[in-house]
């Protein structure tokens, strides 16, 4: 009885071979999403959009933002004023610290729309290297920094705390809230209290502010 004859193949022949008939499968087959493909963004035309109108250090700017666009990223991304840092994004750290009419916040945790109208100061603002603010020429004066990054936001932030003071705000530390609140050590220290410094800086930070308060650090 003759014996089966089969086609006689080289394994390097079968590779080839599966190997076309697995392109020529995934060619006919329908494209199906990657497992770990990110998901699609929303398209850019659904973001909704706002003109605002913001004077920042007394230059007046009207941007066209999208309105999910933080009064931090405002100044940093469209208007190039890096001076202003982000150091946490999330409003515990101080390093973002503006002043808005008058007031200091945190420009991280705020929308620029919600500013429409509204005078910004930033750190740009306060003084030039050639023209310093009061405050900034303390901070050189009594070493109130040392990698500088959360010294524009410790400034504006001061600049904002003695003119609460000034105002009569009283503080969580303040004894009589209708007094006129104190210029100690534990009052600065309770109202800077939301301004971080990673180095450390904060008794020289004291002594600046003390300093252009009047008092003596
Ligand atoms: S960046 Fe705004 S509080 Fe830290
Ligand atoms: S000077 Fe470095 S974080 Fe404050």
């Amino acid at each position: 009885m003759d014996s089966p004859t089969f086609p006689l193949i080289s394994r390097r022949e079968a590779l080839i071979a599966g190997a076309a008939a697995a392109a020529a499968a995934s060619a006919s087959a329908p494209a199906a999403a990657a497992p770990n493909a990110p998901p699609v963004a929303a398209s850019d035309a659904a973001v909704p959009r706002m003109k605002t109108a913001l004077t920042v250090n007394g230059q007046a700017h009207s941007l066209d933002l999208d309105t999910r666009t933080t009064l931090l990223d405002a100044l940093r991304e469209h208007l190039n004023l890096t001076g202003t840092k982000k150091g946490c994004d999330h409003g515990q750290c101080g390093a973002c610290t503006v002043i808005a009419d008058g007031r200091r916040i945190n420009a991280c945790l705020t929308l620029a729309v919600m500013h429409d109208g509204a005078q910004i100061t930033t750190i740009e603002g306060l003084g030039t290297p050639q023209n310093m603010h009061p405050m900034q020429s303390a901070f050189v004066k009594h070493d109130g920094y040392q990698c500088g990054y959360c010294t524009p936001g410790q400034i504006c932030s001061a600049v904002g705390v003695l003119d609460e003071i000034k105002r009569g705000v009283p503080s969580h530390v303040s004894g009589d809230l209708t007094a006129r609140p104190m210029l100690s050590a534990d009052e600065l220290r309770e109202r800077m209290s939301g301004n971080i410094c990673r180095c450390g800086a904060y008794s020289n930070i004291v002594d600046a502010i003390t300093e252009v308060a009047g008092g003596r650090s």
